[in-house]
Protein backbone atom coordinates (compact mmCIF):
# COMPACT_ATOMS: atom_id res chain seq x y z
CA UNK A 1 0.00 0.00 0.00
CA UNK A 2 1.35 3.51 -0.96
CA UNK A 3 2.44 5.59 2.41
CA UNK A 4 1.51 9.38 0.77
CA UNK A 5 -1.91 8.86 -0.79
CA UNK A 6 -3.04 11.95 -2.15
CA UNK A 7 -6.63 13.03 -2.85
CA UNK A 8 -8.24 15.48 -4.95
CA UNK A 9 -11.66 15.93 -3.32
CA UNK A 10 -14.43 17.77 -5.12
CA UNK A 11 -17.80 18.95 -3.25
CA UNK A 12 -20.60 20.84 -4.83
CA UNK A 13 -23.87 19.69 -2.98
CA UNK A 14 -25.56 22.69 -1.72
CA UNK A 15 -24.05 26.30 -2.04
CA UNK A 16 -20.94 25.95 -1.91
CA UNK A 17 -18.55 25.03 -4.97
CA UNK A 18 -15.67 23.46 -3.26
CA UNK A 19 -11.93 21.01 -4.23
CA UNK A 20 -9.52 20.05 -2.08
CA UNK A 21 -6.14 18.08 -2.11
CA UNK A 22 -5.72 15.69 1.36
CA UNK A 23 -2.81 13.94 1.81
CA UNK A 24 -3.57 10.18 4.19
CA UNK A 25 -7.02 12.05 5.04
CA UNK A 26 -5.33 14.19 7.82
CA UNK A 27 -3.16 16.59 6.05
CA UNK A 28 -4.86 19.58 4.49
CA UNK A 29 -2.50 20.53 1.48
CA UNK A 30 -5.33 23.13 -0.06
CA UNK A 31 -8.64 23.83 0.86
CA UNK A 32 -10.81 26.23 -1.58
CA UNK A 33 -14.32 27.24 -0.78
CA UNK A 34 -16.55 29.28 -3.23
CA UNK A 35 -19.08 30.43 -1.33
CA UNK A 36 -22.27 31.54 -3.34
CA UNK A 37 -24.11 32.95 -0.40
CA UNK A 38 -24.07 36.55 -2.29
CA UNK A 39 -26.32 35.19 -4.81
CA UNK A 40 -28.72 33.28 -2.86
CA UNK A 41 -28.97 36.35 -0.14
CA UNK A 42 -31.08 38.11 -2.78
CA UNK A 43 -33.49 35.43 -3.14
CA UNK A 44 -33.94 34.89 0.74
CA UNK A 45 -32.24 31.44 0.33
CA UNK A 46 -30.90 28.88 -1.93
CA UNK A 47 -32.12 28.47 -5.78
CA UNK A 48 -31.44 25.21 -6.87
CA UNK A 49 -31.18 26.23 -10.43
CA UNK A 50 -28.99 29.02 -9.64
CA UNK A 51 -26.49 26.65 -7.54
CA UNK A 52 -26.11 24.56 -10.39
CA UNK A 53 -25.29 27.07 -13.01
CA UNK A 54 -22.78 28.95 -10.72
CA UNK A 55 -21.48 25.53 -9.81
CA UNK A 56 -21.24 24.75 -13.55
CA UNK A 57 -19.13 28.17 -13.52
CA UNK A 58 -16.86 28.05 -10.87
CA UNK A 59 -15.61 24.40 -11.17
CA UNK A 60 -12.41 23.91 -13.44
CA UNK A 61 -11.06 27.36 -11.52
CA UNK A 62 -11.62 26.18 -8.09
CA UNK A 63 -9.97 22.82 -8.89
CA UNK A 64 -7.12 24.29 -10.54
CA UNK A 65 -6.95 26.93 -7.60
CA UNK A 66 -6.67 23.24 -5.36
CA UNK A 67 -4.17 21.72 -7.60
CA UNK A 68 -1.99 25.24 -7.68
CA UNK A 69 -1.94 25.97 -4.12
CA UNK A 70 -1.43 21.96 -2.79
CA UNK A 71 1.51 22.18 -5.45
CA UNK A 72 0.38 19.21 -6.98
CA UNK A 73 0.77 17.91 -10.74
CA UNK A 74 -2.08 15.90 -12.27
CA UNK A 75 0.59 12.67 -11.59
CA UNK A 76 0.86 13.47 -7.85
CA UNK A 77 -2.66 12.25 -7.88
CA UNK A 78 -4.30 9.18 -6.44
CA UNK A 79 -7.23 9.72 -6.88
CA UNK A 80 -10.46 11.21 -7.86
CA UNK A 81 -13.39 12.21 -4.98
CA UNK A 82 -16.73 13.63 -5.13
CA UNK A 83 -19.49 13.88 -3.07
CA UNK A 84 -22.05 12.19 -4.39
CA UNK A 85 -24.87 12.37 -1.77
CA UNK A 86 -27.40 13.60 0.17
CA UNK A 87 -27.60 16.91 -1.66
CA UNK A 88 -29.55 18.84 -4.45
CA UNK A 89 -29.57 17.06 -7.50
CA UNK A 90 -28.88 19.12 -10.10
CA UNK A 91 -25.72 21.06 -7.69
CA UNK A 92 -24.16 17.33 -6.83
CA UNK A 93 -24.09 16.20 -10.49
CA UNK A 94 -22.07 18.84 -11.53
CA UNK A 95 -19.33 17.69 -8.93
CA UNK A 96 -20.41 14.26 -9.84
CA UNK A 97 -19.99 14.65 -13.77
CA UNK A 98 -16.47 16.89 -13.18
CA UNK A 99 -15.24 13.93 -11.10
CA UNK A 100 -15.71 10.88 -13.41
CA UNK A 101 -14.67 13.03 -16.57
CA UNK A 102 -11.40 14.02 -14.58
CA UNK A 103 -10.82 10.28 -13.68
CA UNK A 104 -11.57 8.81 -16.96
CA UNK A 105 -9.06 10.85 -19.14
CA UNK A 106 -6.35 10.85 -15.97
CA UNK A 107 -6.75 7.07 -15.38
CA UNK A 108 -7.23 7.35 -11.52
CA UNK A 109 -9.84 5.70 -8.92
CA UNK A 110 -13.21 7.45 -8.41
CA UNK A 111 -14.41 7.14 -5.07
CA UNK A 112 -17.86 8.25 -4.29
CA UNK A 113 -18.72 10.23 -0.91
CA UNK A 114 -21.54 10.26 1.60
CA UNK A 115 -21.35 14.20 2.70
CA UNK A 116 -22.69 12.98 5.84
CA UNK A 117 -19.42 10.74 6.39
CA UNK A 118 -17.31 14.05 5.12
CA UNK A 119 -18.67 15.93 7.67
CA UNK A 120 -17.90 13.48 10.78
CA UNK A 121 -14.19 13.17 8.81
CA UNK A 122 -13.99 17.07 9.53
CA UNK A 123 -12.95 15.95 12.95
CA UNK A 124 -10.16 13.67 11.75
CA UNK A 125 -8.52 16.69 10.26
CA UNK A 126 -9.10 19.57 13.06
CA UNK A 127 -7.86 17.26 15.73
CA UNK A 128 -5.41 14.72 14.36
CA UNK A 129 -5.09 12.35 16.79
CA UNK A 130 -9.01 11.74 17.05
CA UNK A 131 -9.50 8.29 16.11
CA UNK A 132 -13.13 6.02 16.23
CA UNK A 133 -14.98 4.59 18.51
CA UNK A 134 -16.65 8.12 19.68
CA UNK A 135 -20.04 9.21 19.71
CA UNK A 136 -20.93 12.24 17.24
CA UNK A 137 -23.99 14.54 16.64
CA UNK A 138 -24.06 15.66 13.60
CA UNK A 139 -25.94 18.65 12.43
CA UNK A 140 -26.48 20.15 9.39
CA UNK A 141 -28.84 21.66 7.23
CA UNK A 142 -30.71 18.89 5.93
CA UNK A 143 -30.12 16.22 8.51
CA UNK A 144 -29.87 15.74 12.85
CA UNK A 145 -28.25 12.52 13.47
CA UNK A 146 -27.15 11.03 16.66
CA UNK A 147 -24.29 8.26 16.04
CA UNK A 148 -21.74 6.09 17.29
CA UNK A 149 -18.94 5.90 15.11
CA UNK A 150 -17.30 2.86 15.85
CA UNK A 151 -15.23 2.85 13.43
CA UNK A 152 -14.14 4.74 9.97
CA UNK A 153 -16.63 5.38 7.88
CA UNK A 154 -18.68 2.24 10.40
CA UNK A 155 -21.69 4.20 11.91
CA UNK A 156 -24.40 2.87 13.79
CA UNK A 157 -27.42 5.59 14.15
CA UNK A 158 -28.66 6.00 17.44
CA UNK A 159 -31.26 8.60 16.36
CA UNK A 160 -32.27 11.02 13.98
CA UNK A 161 -34.80 13.85 13.42
CA UNK A 162 -38.20 13.14 12.51
CA UNK A 163 -38.99 16.32 10.73
CA UNK A 164 -36.77 19.58 10.36
CA UNK A 165 -33.21 19.51 10.79
CA UNK A 166 -31.93 21.51 12.96
CA UNK A 167 -30.00 23.36 10.89
CA UNK A 168 -33.28 24.12 8.70
CA UNK A 169 -34.78 25.43 12.09
CA UNK A 170 -32.45 27.77 12.73
CA UNK A 171 -32.95 29.31 8.82
CA UNK A 172 -36.74 28.81 8.86
CA UNK A 173 -37.04 30.97 12.25
CA UNK A 174 -34.37 33.20 10.97
CA UNK A 175 -36.47 33.98 7.95
CA UNK A 176 -39.30 34.51 9.82
CA UNK A 177 -38.05 37.39 12.37
CA UNK A 178 -36.71 39.11 9.29
CA UNK A 179 -32.87 37.90 9.41
CA UNK A 180 -33.14 36.49 6.08
CA UNK A 181 -30.30 33.72 4.59
CA UNK A 182 -28.05 32.07 5.98
CA UNK A 183 -30.01 31.69 9.34
CA UNK A 184 -27.59 29.88 11.11
CA UNK A 185 -24.90 32.70 11.40
CA UNK A 186 -27.60 35.44 11.57
CA UNK A 187 -29.73 34.09 14.51
CA UNK A 188 -25.99 33.49 16.22
CA UNK A 189 -25.14 37.12 15.92
CA UNK A 190 -28.66 38.65 16.51
CA UNK A 191 -28.17 36.16 20.13
CA UNK A 192 -25.07 37.51 21.22
CA UNK A 193 -27.60 41.08 21.84
CA UNK A 194 -30.72 39.05 23.21
CA UNK A 195 -31.57 37.18 26.56
CA UNK A 196 -31.98 33.53 25.73
CA UNK A 197 -34.64 33.50 28.79
CA UNK A 198 -36.71 36.01 27.63
CA UNK A 199 -39.40 33.70 26.10
CA UNK A 200 -39.58 30.33 26.94
CA UNK A 201 -40.07 27.99 24.08
CA UNK A 202 -40.57 24.17 24.44
CA UNK A 203 -37.76 21.55 24.30
CA UNK A 204 -39.00 19.13 22.11
CA UNK A 205 -38.17 15.33 22.75
CA UNK A 206 -36.16 15.99 25.94
CA UNK A 207 -38.46 13.95 28.04
CA UNK A 208 -37.76 11.08 25.75
CA UNK A 209 -36.15 7.89 26.44
CA UNK A 210 -35.06 7.53 22.69
CA UNK A 211 -32.44 9.79 20.88
CA UNK A 212 -34.69 11.08 18.02
CA UNK A 213 -34.64 15.05 17.78
CA UNK A 214 -38.02 16.58 16.19
CA UNK A 215 -37.75 20.61 15.14
CA UNK A 216 -41.06 21.61 13.59
CA UNK A 217 -42.61 22.26 16.79
CA UNK A 218 -39.62 24.44 18.06
CA UNK A 219 -40.38 26.28 14.71
CA UNK A 220 -44.22 26.38 15.29
CA UNK A 221 -43.68 27.84 18.73
CA UNK A 222 -41.30 30.64 17.52
CA UNK A 223 -44.34 31.57 14.57
CA UNK A 224 -47.27 30.96 17.10
CA UNK A 225 -45.19 33.56 19.40
CA UNK A 226 -44.47 36.21 16.86
CA UNK A 227 -48.27 35.97 15.57
CA UNK A 228 -49.37 36.17 19.50
CA UNK A 229 -47.17 39.42 19.94
CA UNK A 230 -48.45 41.02 16.46
CA UNK A 231 -52.15 40.51 17.39
CA UNK A 232 -51.77 42.47 21.44
CA UNK A 233 -49.82 45.15 19.48
CA UNK A 234 -46.72 44.25 21.67
CA UNK A 235 -42.98 44.84 19.88
CA UNK A 236 -41.45 41.77 19.18
CA UNK A 237 -37.50 41.98 20.26
CA UNK A 238 -35.47 39.79 17.41
CA UNK A 239 -32.26 39.23 19.67
CA UNK A 240 -34.41 37.87 22.41
CA UNK A 241 -36.45 35.37 19.94
CA UNK A 242 -33.11 34.31 18.49
CA UNK A 243 -31.00 34.20 21.46
CA UNK A 244 -34.12 31.79 23.61
CA UNK A 245 -34.67 29.50 20.13
CA UNK A 246 -31.40 29.24 19.81
CA UNK A 247 -31.42 28.14 23.75
CA UNK A 248 -33.84 25.43 22.82
CA UNK A 249 -31.91 24.11 20.32
CA UNK A 250 -28.61 24.15 21.93
CA UNK A 251 -30.01 22.66 25.40
CA UNK A 252 -32.25 19.79 23.66
CA UNK A 253 -28.92 18.82 21.33
CA UNK A 254 -26.39 18.71 24.40
CA UNK A 255 -28.91 17.27 26.73
CA UNK A 256 -29.74 14.27 23.87
CA UNK A 257 -25.79 13.90 22.90
CA UNK A 258 -25.07 13.57 27.27
CA UNK A 259 -27.92 11.20 27.98
CA UNK A 260 -26.70 9.07 25.44
CA UNK A 261 -23.15 8.96 26.13
CA UNK A 262 -24.18 8.01 29.58
CA UNK A 263 -26.27 5.19 28.72
CA UNK A 264 -23.51 3.86 25.96
CA UNK A 265 -20.93 4.40 28.41
CA UNK A 266 -18.77 6.51 25.28
CA UNK A 267 -16.44 9.32 26.67
CA UNK A 268 -15.16 10.87 23.39
CA UNK A 269 -17.56 13.06 21.90
CA UNK A 270 -17.59 14.75 18.33
CA UNK A 271 -19.78 17.37 16.62
CA UNK A 272 -20.27 17.83 13.20
CA UNK A 273 -22.19 19.58 10.20
CA UNK A 274 -22.65 23.59 9.61
CA UNK A 275 -24.66 24.16 12.94
CA UNK A 276 -21.47 22.90 14.88
CA UNK A 277 -19.81 26.21 14.00
CA UNK A 278 -22.77 27.84 16.62
CA UNK A 279 -21.03 29.43 19.38
CA UNK A 280 -24.00 28.72 21.80
CA UNK A 281 -23.79 24.98 21.03
CA UNK A 282 -19.47 24.98 20.99
CA UNK A 283 -19.93 26.24 24.55
CA UNK A 284 -22.47 24.20 25.82
CA UNK A 285 -21.21 20.88 24.59
CA UNK A 286 -17.16 22.05 25.67
CA UNK A 287 -19.11 22.83 29.43
CA UNK A 288 -21.12 19.44 29.41
CA UNK A 289 -18.11 17.67 28.48
CA UNK A 290 -15.68 19.49 31.14
CA UNK A 291 -18.09 18.83 33.51
CA UNK A 292 -18.08 15.11 33.05
CA UNK A 293 -14.22 14.47 32.21
CA UNK A 294 -15.23 13.18 28.20
CA UNK A 295 -12.80 14.34 25.28
CA UNK A 296 -14.32 16.89 22.82
CA UNK A 297 -13.66 17.38 18.93
CA UNK A 298 -15.44 20.39 17.40
CA UNK A 299 -13.71 20.82 13.85
CA UNK A 300 -12.55 24.09 13.36
CA UNK A 301 -15.39 26.49 11.94
CA UNK A 302 -14.00 26.71 8.06
CA UNK A 303 -14.76 22.78 8.24
CA UNK A 304 -17.66 22.92 10.17
CA UNK A 305 -19.58 24.22 7.41
CA UNK A 306 -19.25 22.63 3.52
CA UNK A 307 -15.84 22.01 2.17
CA UNK A 308 -14.09 19.33 0.21
CA UNK A 309 -11.33 18.88 2.61
CA UNK A 310 -13.72 16.65 4.52
CA UNK A 311 -14.73 14.83 1.70
CA UNK A 312 -11.23 14.07 1.05
CA UNK A 313 -11.02 12.69 4.48
CA UNK A 314 -13.40 10.41 3.84
CA UNK A 315 -12.39 9.56 0.71
CA UNK A 316 -9.21 8.25 2.08
CA UNK A 317 -11.00 5.48 4.44
CA UNK A 318 -12.48 4.09 1.49
CA UNK A 319 -9.40 4.17 -0.49
CA UNK A 320 -7.89 2.16 1.91
CA UNK A 321 -10.45 -0.29 1.44
CA UNK A 322 -10.10 -0.74 -1.64
CA UNK A 323 -14.22 0.57 -2.50
CA UNK A 324 -13.97 2.62 -5.51
CA UNK A 325 -16.49 4.02 -7.76
CA UNK A 326 -17.29 3.49 -12.05
CA UNK A 327 -18.14 5.70 -14.18
CA UNK A 328 -21.61 4.76 -13.63
CA UNK A 329 -21.66 7.19 -10.22
CA UNK A 330 -25.09 9.27 -9.86
CA UNK A 331 -26.19 11.49 -7.88
CA UNK A 332 -28.45 10.42 -4.81
CA UNK A 333 -29.75 13.26 -3.19
CA UNK A 334 -31.47 11.58 -0.57
CA UNK A 335 -28.85 9.27 0.44
CA UNK A 336 -28.53 8.32 3.99
CA UNK A 337 -25.97 7.92 6.58
CA UNK A 338 -24.04 4.66 6.16
CA UNK A 339 -25.34 3.76 2.80
CA UNK A 340 -22.58 2.29 0.31
CA UNK A 341 -22.44 3.50 -3.25
O1 LIG B 1 -23.26 21.47 6.75
P1 LIG B 1 -23.81 22.66 6.07
O2 LIG B 1 -22.84 23.75 5.68
O3 LIG B 1 -24.62 22.24 4.80
C1 LIG B 1 -25.44 21.09 4.81
O4 LIG B 1 -24.88 19.98 4.67
O5 LIG B 1 -26.65 21.27 5.03
O6 LIG B 1 -24.91 23.25 7.06
C2 LIG B 1 -25.62 24.38 6.73
C3 LIG B 1 -26.52 24.69 7.90
C4 LIG B 1 -27.48 25.82 7.60
O7 LIG B 1 -28.77 25.44 8.00
C5 LIG B 1 -26.93 26.95 8.44
O8 LIG B 1 -27.94 27.85 8.87
C6 LIG B 1 -26.31 26.21 9.60
O9 LIG B 1 -25.74 25.08 9.03
N1 LIG B 1 -25.28 27.02 10.24
C7 LIG B 1 -25.38 27.48 11.51
C8 LIG B 1 -24.25 28.28 11.74
N2 LIG B 1 -23.47 28.28 10.61
C9 LIG B 1 -24.13 27.48 9.70
N3 LIG B 1 -26.34 27.29 12.42
C10 LIG B 1 -26.18 27.89 13.61
N4 LIG B 1 -25.13 28.70 13.91
C11 LIG B 1 -24.14 28.92 13.01
N5 LIG B 1 -23.11 29.70 13.32
ZN1 LIG C 1 -22.97 19.92 4.75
Amino acid sequence: MKTNVKILAIESSCDETAAAVVENGRKVLSNIISSQIAIHTIYGGVVPEIASRKHLENIDGVIRLAMQEAACEWKDIDAIAVTFGPGLVGALLVGVAEAKALAYALDKPLIGVDHMEGHIAANYISNVDWEPPFLCLVVSGGHTHLAVVEDYGVNRILGQTRDDAAGEAFDKVARAIGLGYPGGPKIQKAAEQGNPEAIHFPRPCLDEDGYDFSFSGLKSAVLNYLNQQEMKKEPIRQADVAASFQQAVVDVLTAKTMQAAKQYQIRKIAVAGGVSANAGLRKAMTEACQKRGFELSIPKLVLCTDNAAMIGSAAYTLYQKGQFADLSLNAVPNLTLGAKN
